[in-house]
């Protein structure tokens, strides 16, 4: 199921970024796994503002989560993350449509998002479910600034794009809790 994120989740979501950071360390992108994971006054921050939102299992146990901003008018993943033991369920893909579902109420007409471009669960999944490299020259004033402060902290170690999605696909969401 997937839900808004109550004030409760916000203590839940260090252990699920801990464990889906891990497998970067897998691919020899360990200062990724190593990174902080969000202060609980930003995720307060999110979860207030009804940009945030969590997916939980069978039973009820919330098993990931994602964070919105919205940037240059489009819903903007700034995270998501599911928890491995979780993994290739549907999770992550029903919290993206959630996020999809928001932002077609909100009158919005994209998502968004910026992701590593060789690493198989970040650009290559965000391809599977409809979006595509945004062209640098085409970047707005919000994703350009998000991609200058990325650099600034070296992210772009390794090959960064930003990515769009029209709201107007719908994907067909199932996952087994
Ligand atoms: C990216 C992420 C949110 C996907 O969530 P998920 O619930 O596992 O994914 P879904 O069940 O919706 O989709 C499964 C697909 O994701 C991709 N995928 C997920 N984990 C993968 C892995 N370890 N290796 C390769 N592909 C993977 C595959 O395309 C997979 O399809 P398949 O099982 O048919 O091969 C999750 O892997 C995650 O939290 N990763 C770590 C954090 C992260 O990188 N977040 C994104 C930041 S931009």
């Amino acid at each position: 199921m997937i839900r808004a994120a109550n004030e409760e989740d916000v203590v839940l979501v260090h252990e699920i970024e801990r464990a889906a950071g891990a497998a970067f360390r897998e691919i020899g992108m360990a200062p990724i796994a190593d990174d902080e994971t969000p202060p609980a006054r930003i995720l307060h921050k999110y979860q207030r503002a009804g940009r945030m939102w969590v997916a939980t299992n069978a039973v009820g146990r919330v098993v990931a989560y994602l964070l919105a901003d919205i940037i240059d008018g489009n819903a903007h993943i700034e995270q998501v993350s599911v928890h491995p033991h979780f993994g290739r369920r549907g999770f992550g893909r029903a919290l993206i449509e959630a996020v999809a579902a928001w932002a077609r109420q909100k009158g919005m007409s994209a998502l968004t998002l910026t992701t590593f471009t060789h690493v198989p669960w970040n650009a290559p999944y965000y391809e599977r479910l409809g979006f595509s490299v945004i062209p640098g020259a085409d970047l707005g004033p919000g994703l350009r600034d998000i991609r200058g402060r990325e650099a600034t902290v070296g992210l772009d170690a390794w090959p960064r794009v930003a990515m769009c999605r029209p709201v107007k696909s719908i994907v067909a969401v199932g996952f087994q809790g």
